[in-house]
């Protein structure tokens, strides 16, 4: 038997293997359940007791042998795998191009909004899409009959009258107002929520962006170059803008901002309905009540406040017809946006 194993342990380590196959089936022969040293070890129990402890040995070095050698075979073969394939790179295929997303496009113009503002000392606040009673409305000098409050309009929390998704962003206005000093020079991009139904033209969630100044001696002429400067960054160098009187509980006086229509360039198309004329955002100059509301002592103290759609501003930007568009995720439509912002 010592013979046999001493032979045995040479043919291992002469073995020569060609591929990973011949490794596995050299451990399989010697190894494996059926193999040769579950055989050896059977037999060895019929080995006289002399002998046990040399055979024992003998025995232990091929089973050792048996497994080094496939380990050693298993992780040269390994090892060529890996290199085979690195040499196998052919370095003049092209690349394998990753297709890129886009920005949606109410967020590249947010951006740019924002961009446009903070170049002039205007710096981007936050506030909650889940207001109460008094930051979107109370504050801001709504009367407690006005129709925006009425469930027709809003959306309450659980019926809670005084918890609501907020219906605009002057909201933020109010927060900022009652938690900074004046100068406040800020813009607030958020999603408001309205209970409207849904058309080409109208969507129950939408985008805001709300402009606040406050400082000594902020006038209407401030507020109306302030707003010229935007219209020409946004629209381009030509556009006008005109100011029509309007009405917001919180501003006084209120207006409307139009800019020229830049389809058209001021003639007259069916974007602008033959005016030349587009409207893009409310403004005016902040009602006295509110800035008291806020604790900003409105003797001190004036401020303009302006509000603008961003879904209706993008609309006129890039010709969008219907802001469904906008929430659908078709990507034939937003992979036609491509922007710096
Ligand atoms: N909050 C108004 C709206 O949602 C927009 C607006 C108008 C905001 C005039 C203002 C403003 O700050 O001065 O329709």
């Amino acid at each position: 038997m010592k013979q046999k194993i001493e032979s045995l342990i040479s043919n291992v380590n002469s073995f020569i293997a060609e591929n990973a196959d011949h490794a596995e089936q050299l451990r399989l022969k010697y190894l494996g359940k059926k193999g040769i040293l579950n055989d050896l070890f059977v037999e060895f129990k019929n080995v006289p007791a002399e002998q046990r402890k040399e055979v024992g040995l003998l025995l232990n070095d091929l089973k050792n042998n048996v497994q080094d050698k496939v380990n050693t075979l298993k992780e040269k073969f390994e090892q060529g795998k890996s290199e085979n394939k690195k040499e196998s790179i052919d370095l003049s295929l092209p690349v394998d191009y990753k297709v890129l997303g886009t920005r949606h496009p109410i967020s590249i113009v947010r951006n740019e909004i924002v961009s446009i503002f903070s170049k002039i000392g205007f710096v981007v606040s936050e506030g909650p899409e889940i207001e109460n009673d008094w930051h979107n409305f109370s504050a801001l000098n709504f009367p407690p009959e006005h129709p925006a409050r009425d469930m027709q309009d809003t959306f309450f929390i659980e019926k809670n009258p005084d918890i609501a998704l907020r219906t605009h962003t002057s909201s933020v206005q109010v927060r900022v107002m009652e938690g900074s000093k004046p100068p406040i020079r800020t813009i607030s991009p958020g999603r408001v929520f309205r209970n409207e139904a849904i058309s080409a033209r109208a969507h129950c969630i939408f985008h805001q962006v709300e402009g606040l100044y406050i400082d000594k001696d902020v006038s209407f002429a401030d507020l109306k170059q302030t707003l010229l400067y935007f219209a020409k960054e946004m629209f381009g160098e030509k556009t006008q803008i005109r100011l029509r009187p309007s009405y917001f509980p919180f501003t006084e006086p209120s207006a409307e901002m139009d800019v020229s229509c830049n389809i058209c360039g001021g003639k007259g198309c069916n974007v602008c309905k033959y005016t030349g004329w587009l409207e893009i955002l409310g403004c005016g100059m902040v009602d006295p009540n509110v800035l008291e509301n806020c604790g900003i002592d409105s003797k001190e103290y004036t401020g303009f406040a302006f509000g603008m759609g961003v879904e209706r501003i993008t609309m006129l930007k890039y010709s969008v017809k219907d802001l469904r568009l906008y929430f659908e995720n078709d990507l034939r439509f937003l992979n036609q946006f491509e922007s710096a912002y």
